[in-house]
């Protein structure tokens, strides 16, 4: 299991969601957290769990939008990357096709550093996430989601998971995993997924009322 005591970890978008599970659950586990986002009352929320557990844990309000600011954290010395990229990344999810493209760029983006940094001793590990219940969904100006027969999981799930692979040296991880088997049937026929996946867009459509009644 990997000894994460005494080392320092900094986690982006950590004022919510995914973000303040990871940094909550590596404080627990020993490490100095570091947190950023652009919110300061949730982020002041968070770094009090962490420094119940990691008293020298610290904060950043930064909007990583403003290039200066990514400067800025990339300071910090590294030895362990964890990309949060999605399955949109790997299964295209219709109505998404920017997202898709930002995860997919993300996940090409990760494994090509994973390569470029080998000899380093810097790992990095690619997520798939599925479906977790986090307050992604409920931000204003979403597109409405597919109505997906999946049931989001909670935040420590998929954090368990994480921390799963990281103690196995995993170069990527699927939560929940059989979204790893859909990923490979995928990519075993990708005209038929796509056929399937139209086929299911095209339900959805005529059941909310036909394209004009959504
Ligand atoms: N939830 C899912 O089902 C799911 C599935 C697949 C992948 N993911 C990915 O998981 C990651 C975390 O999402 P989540 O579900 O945990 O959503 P979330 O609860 O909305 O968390 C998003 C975090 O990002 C921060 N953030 C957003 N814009 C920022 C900016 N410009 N600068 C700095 N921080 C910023 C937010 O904090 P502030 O608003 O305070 O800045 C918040 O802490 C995302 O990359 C998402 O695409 C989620």
């Amino acid at each position: 299991m990997a000894e994460w005591a005494g080392r320092r970890v900094l986690v982006t978008g950590a004022s919510s969601g995914i973000g303040a599970g990871l940094a909550e659950e590596f404080a627990r586990r020993g490490a100095m957290v570091g947190i950023c986002a652009r919110r300061p009352d949730r982020l002041q929320e968070v770094l009090r769990r962490c420094q119940t557990h990691s008293p020298d844990s610290r904060m950043w309000v930064t909007d990583l939008a403003v290039p200066s600011a990514v400067d800025a954290l990339a300071t910090a010395a590294l030895s362990e990357f964890v990309n949060v990229s999605s399955i949109a990344a790997t299964l295209s999810s219709p109505g998404e096709s920017a997202y898709d493209a930002s995860k997919a760029a993300l996940t090409a983006f990760s494994e090509a550093m994973a390569v470029d940094l080998w000899d380093t001793g810097v790992k990095v590990l690619v997520v798939y996430p599925g479906l977790v219940d986090t307050e992604l969904f409920s931000l204003p100006d979403n597109d409405p989601v597919l109505n997906a027969p999946v049931l989001p999981i909670p935040v420590s799930e998929l954090v368990g998971a994480v921390f799963d692979a990281l103690d196995s040296n995993a170069a990527q991880v699927y939560v929940p995993s059989w979204f790893g088997d859909v990923a490979a049937q995928k990519a075993g026929d990708v005209a038929a997924f796509l056929a399937g996946t139209a086929a299911f867009v095209a339900g959805q459509t005529a059941q909310a009322g036909g394209p004009s009644g959504s």
